[in-house]
Parts: C-alpha cells; structure tokens; sequence
C-alpha cells in the first residue's frame, strides 16, 4: 500500500482464450475454470441485495471475506463507514466517483478512461477502513467493484450490514432497521 491508501495487486490476467480443437465450447470452459479467472466459491445464500444494488460473495474464510458490488447507472452511495470491518474496494468496471473522508480518492476521471479497452483503475485497491467516511457515485454504465474485507467484532454477512451513516436507498433502510444477519461474535 502507497501513502494514499492505493494498492495496485498483480492483476490476473489471463492470457486470451483461443480455442485450438474441434469442441470449443467445452475447451472454453475446461480453460475458464483451470486458466481463466478465478471461479466464486459462494454458498448458495450468497448474493445480498439492498433495492437493486447486489453484493455476490465470492468467498469467505474466518473473518475475511470478498464480496462483487453492481451498481445500476445513476445510482448515489452516501457518506457512511463500516465500524466492524477493514477494506479494500478495488474497482471492476462502469462509471464511479469515491470519496474518502470528503475527498476523491483520485482524479475522478481516472474511473472513466481505459487502457487496451479496459478501464485505467482496473485491479486498483482503495482501502477503506473502519473509520473512513465514505461515498459514491456511479454514472450512466453503472458501476462494479470488489470488495475485500476482514470483519472485527462481526460475523461476516454483507457489507451493507455494518453502515455508519444514511441508507443507500428504502430497502437497505429496512435491513439496517431490521438486520437479518449482523450477529456480534460470541
Ligand atoms: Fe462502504
């Protein structure tokens, strides 16, 4: 991690699938699953909605866990933390402006420019943590990105659960009046 909080992995990527046999449906998918890119490994309760916004759990160990936001265009996340978790949010694809504790994380139109055809922050990680204010603001080809995160204090469940702040629409509201699975450890 740099200065800024920013942590740039080794992205995986995979050399170009090009089939070389006379079944290439079936080599596509024996190559997705040994050379592509990862496969989730999701409990079949594994996808945590809040309106039309959707969190996939991609994987879980212990306290820590991965979760794959979509956003739909225009959507806007206001200011709010997560008290209970430690994170990094790596941007995926789409439109999205971040700010952290009132700032732009980064020159926001770094979220829209591409390089080779894939967007310039591909496979970069913004942490976020327990005490970082934050937001959104996602344009018109909605936006996703992964989030990783390690759980204090909580069971993991969604992100979403643990919010400090305003709900990002009516129905995370209820979930945050409500939470169906935010259980302190015991
Ligand atoms: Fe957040």
């Amino acid at each position: 991690m740099n200065r800024h909080g920013i942590v740039k992995p080794r992205p995986a990527n995979p050399p170009p699938f090009a089939p070389a046999t006379d079944e290439p449906l079936p080599e596509f998918v024996e190559w997705f699953c040994t050379q592509g890119p990862s496969l989730p490994m999701a409990p079949q309760d594994g996808i945590a909605w809040a309106g039309d916004i959707s969190g996939l759990l991609l994987y879980r160990s212990g306290q820590f866990q991965a979760q794959l936001f979509t956003f739909p265009p225009g959507t806007v996340i206001p200011p709010h933390r997560h008290p209970n978790v430690d994170s990094f949010d790596m941007f995926v694809s789409g439109d999205l402006t971040i700010r952290k504790n009132g700032k732009p994380i980064c020159p926001c139109d770094f979220f829209s420019q591409t390089i080779d055809g894939l967007p310039r922050l591909r496979a970069v990680g913004f942490h976020i943590g327990p005490e970082d204010w934050h937001s959104g603001e996602v344009g018109p080809r909605g936006a996703a990105f992964l989030s990783f995160q390690h759980w204090q204090g909580l069971e993991p469940s969604t992100i979403g659960l643990d919010w400090e702040g305003q709900p990002a629409n009516e129905q995370h509201g209820e979930q945050l009046s409500a939470p169906p699975y935010a259980k302190e450890i015991t």
